[in-house]
């Protein structure tokens, strides 16, 4: 089996993927070992640039031809957000699997005809919510789930950076534009509600509040632009499990630069996720002797999911790029084995995408809004 990649863009993102195709070859053992094939990115220049410093054998200018290139089997979409739907349903056409970064689509309403076409088609697909990779979050998971905290009836989220705060920066403008969905509601929200997801299930419905606080911004190039998209999002939130919760997000948290986490309470104990610390995970239980009660600091190491392939000892850190490789495992593995399925799938996206509209939705009319009441 070949397993050919075909990535569109080289920012941020492309590159991290870049790295992760070949760290996970390096660090896991594969089914197969995926072929940086072709590049495609805004012109013929920039592409046979970044080709050539990634490791990709051929480039082209026109993404288009990357779709329908015969021997690229996987297409890996890294482009801004408004651009996914597009080049996803081109690729889901062509016969091809899909990985694409998080946001999948700019609403539920453009994502659904996606999870639909892959599932007819049975075309693959994975979405880069990175952070449900993180041996940490697996932890957390498997304590929730083997009830060792209770019954879990409370989950305070948030995402927290501060790389907006700015306002004569325009950190990548297509961040602003509308069309890509709202701000940090689509930016950094769909990060926090994928765990939240994640540990806790489905969530039913949110009550939220949103705000732009920097209305007007400068581009380097000194036009001034009037902003439409959220800067800070808070939200009530009622899971089907009977729990309830909180989830905020950021792009203007001061100080703030990867506080993305949270609380989990169960009757029997917590734990708490700081991914500014990313391998530690904080638990409590109840019981302990009066005088002595307090979080224990778990530091992740070869005894949890995945580590010990990057590193036999413990304490000495897997880093962000790490669960990037990690989520190409998934991946390739998924792909690769007859019934497999890679997951956060399109799928997974579009429920996340369903509570982002609601979180707007609700927000808009000023009221609680149900998950299943969003297209
Ligand atoms: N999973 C994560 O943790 C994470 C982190 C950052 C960004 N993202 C997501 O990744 C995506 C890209 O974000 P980024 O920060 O890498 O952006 P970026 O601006 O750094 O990179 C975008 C890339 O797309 C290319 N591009 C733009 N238009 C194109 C076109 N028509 N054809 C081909 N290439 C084109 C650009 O030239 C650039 O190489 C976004 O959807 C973003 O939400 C995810």
């Amino acid at each position: 089996m070949t397993f050919r990649i075909g990535l569109i863009g080289s920012g941020y993102m492309g590159r991290a993927h870049a790295i992760a195709f070949r760290a996970a070859s390096a660090v896991f053992d594969l089914p197969v070992d995926p072929e940086l094939e072709v590049l495609a990115d805004i012109d013929a220049e920039t592409a046979r640039s970044a080709a050539a410093s990634l490791g990709f054998t051929r480039s082209t200018g026109d993404w288009r031809q990357l779709v329908a290139d015969p021997l690229v089997d996987l297409v890996d979409i890294t482009t801004p957000n408004i651009m996914h739907v597009e080049m996803a349903s081109a690729a889901i056409d062509a016969g091809k699997h899909v990985y694409c970064e998080k946001p999948l689509a700019p609403t539920a309403a453009e994502a659904r005809p996606l999870v639909e076409a892959a599932e007819a088609a049975g075309v693959l697909t994975m979405v880069g919510l990175n952070y449900l990779k993180n041996p940490i979050t697996a932890l957390a998971k498997e304590i929730i789930d083997s009830g060792e905290i209770g019954e879990v009836f409370a989950f305070r989220g948030a995402h927290f950076e501060d790389y907006m705060l700015d306002p004569s920066t325009l950190v990548s403008p297509w961040r602003f534009d509308p069309r890509s969905g709202d701000g940090v509601v689509a930016d950094l929200g769909s990060h926090i509600v994928s765990i939240a997801r994640y540990l806790l299930g489905p969530i039913v419905s949110v009550a939220a509040d949103r705000r732009t606080v920097i209305g007007e911004r400068t581009s380097s190039e000194g036009e001034t632009m009037t902003v439409e998209v959220a800067d800070e999002m808070d939200s009530l939130m009622r899971f089907a499990s009977g729990a309830t919760g909180t989830v905020a997000a950021s792009w203007i948290a001061t100080g703030r630069k990867m506080a993305l986490g949270c609380e989990v309470r169960g009757t029997e104990g917590a734990l708490v996720i700081d991914f500014e610390r990313l391998n530690e995970l904080q638990l409590y239980t109840t019981g302990q002797p009066v005088g002595r009660e307090g979080f224990t600091r778990i530091l992740a190491g070869p005894a949890h999911k995945d580590y010990a392939s990057f590193v036999p000892a413990p304490g000495h850190q897997l880093g962000f790029n790490d669960l990037k490789a990690i989520e190409v495992r998934d991946l390739v593995e998924g792909i690769a084995s007859p019934d497999g399925r890679p997951w956060p799938d399109f799928r997974e996206a579009w429920e996340v995408q369903r509570v982002i509209d609601a979180i707007i939705a609700s927000d808009g009319r000023g009221a609680w809004f149900d998950v299943d009441d969003v297209d």
